[in-house]
């Protein structure tokens, strides 16, 4: 199924002295796995509370399912599962029971739906003790099960692996895999762990001071690379390369100079630079990871 999941155009909160979200511009398609990545007080949480609702726009505006969040909320949320930040539950029922009640506040939930989703998020045999004496990590996995019990078409999560143990935080790596290639549902999801964004998530967008300053599709970021060239008359060569698309010289330094490019296009500029006479010695490349991509735009930023 394609489809617009999530839009916004212009959206933007601000609050007494702060604006959290500024003019911000989103799209997310179905079937997408987007990662909404940021610094801390960028203004994550802030956005995914307007699309939930929680939180009221100052500006502009904001649709699930091409329903307008403000004007036909309940339309947009009907097929939405979420969590945001710590999920609250009450302390003194069990697991379950709380599953049970937030499953009756959102509709036709059964309680097979609810064995399901306590079995996925790994609570089953916890599921009767008292919300209170749940570690945190198993708070943050009930308020998974939570967002997953309306079996729903898009499930936000903000920051899902947020106190989870490694152990933890790769079976919800798993997990949110399986949501979008098993179930077919659309994740958005705010997160830090860079490394387990780069696992899942097929989009990201950045944002920093509440605007986006980057995104793009996952493999295309991390197919970009930094390769190093060692050749004569170096400057000569770079000034060549950097003439050629999607290449961008980063230093010259004396026989040797960096450029950032997909890896796909390294042998082309090689043959070109040999066919220009020049003698190349030697090439070195790294891929890039979503963290030097993300290091990178953020340094940018504050530039
Ligand atoms: N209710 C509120 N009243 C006033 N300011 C707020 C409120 N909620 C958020 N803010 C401010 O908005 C900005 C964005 O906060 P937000 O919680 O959206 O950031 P975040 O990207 O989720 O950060 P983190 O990674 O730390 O969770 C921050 O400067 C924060 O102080
Ligand atoms: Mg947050």
């Amino acid at each position: 199924m394609t489809g617009i999941c999530i839009q916004t155009s212009g959206l933007t909160k601000r609050f007494r002295r702060q604006t959290a979200v500024q003019g911000l511009d989103l799209q997310v398609e179905r079937g997408q796995s987007f990662g909404f990545l940021g610094p801390n007080g960028s203004g994550k949480s802030t956005t995914i509370r307007m699309l939930l609702g929680l939180v009221r726009p100052s500006e502009g505006s904001a649709a699930i399912f091409g329903h307008d969040v403000r004007r036909h909320g309940l339309a947009a949320r009907a097929r939405v599962g979420a969590m945001v930040e710590t999920p609250a539950f009450y302390g003194s029922m069990s697991g379950r029971d709380n599953l049970r009640l937030f499953g009756r506040l959102s509709g036709s939930v059964t309680q097979s739906d609810i064995e399901e989703s306590l079995r996925i998020v790994g609570l089953s045999a916890r599921a009767d003790d008292r919300v209170k004496a749940y570690s945190h990590g198993m708070k943050q996995r009930l308020g998974i099960a939570s967002a997953l019990t309306p079996r729903p078409d898009l499930v936000i999560l903000d920051e899902p692996t947020n106190g989870l143990d490694p152990e933890g935080v790769s079976e919800v790596r798993g997990l949110i895999r399986s949501l979008t290639s098993q179930h077919g549902m659309t994740v958005f999801l705010s997160s830090h762990l860079l490394h387990e964004v780069e696992q899942v998530c097929t989009h990201v967008a950045m944002i920093s001071r509440g605007r986006v300053i980057s995104r793009g599709a996952v493999p295309e970021i991390l197919g970009a690379g930094q390769v190093e060239f060692e050749v004569d008359r170096a400057s000569e060569a770079a000034d060549l390369l950097s003439r050629q698309d999607g290449v961008t010289v980063l230093w010259v330094d004396g026989s040797r100079f960096a450029l950032s490019a997909q890896q796909g296009a390294i042998a082309g500029l090689n043959r070109l630079l040999v066919e220009q006479g020049f003698n190349v010695s030697a090439i070195e490349g790294r891929r890039q990871s979503l963290e030097d991509f993300y290091l990178k735009v953020m340094r940018e930023e504050k530039a």
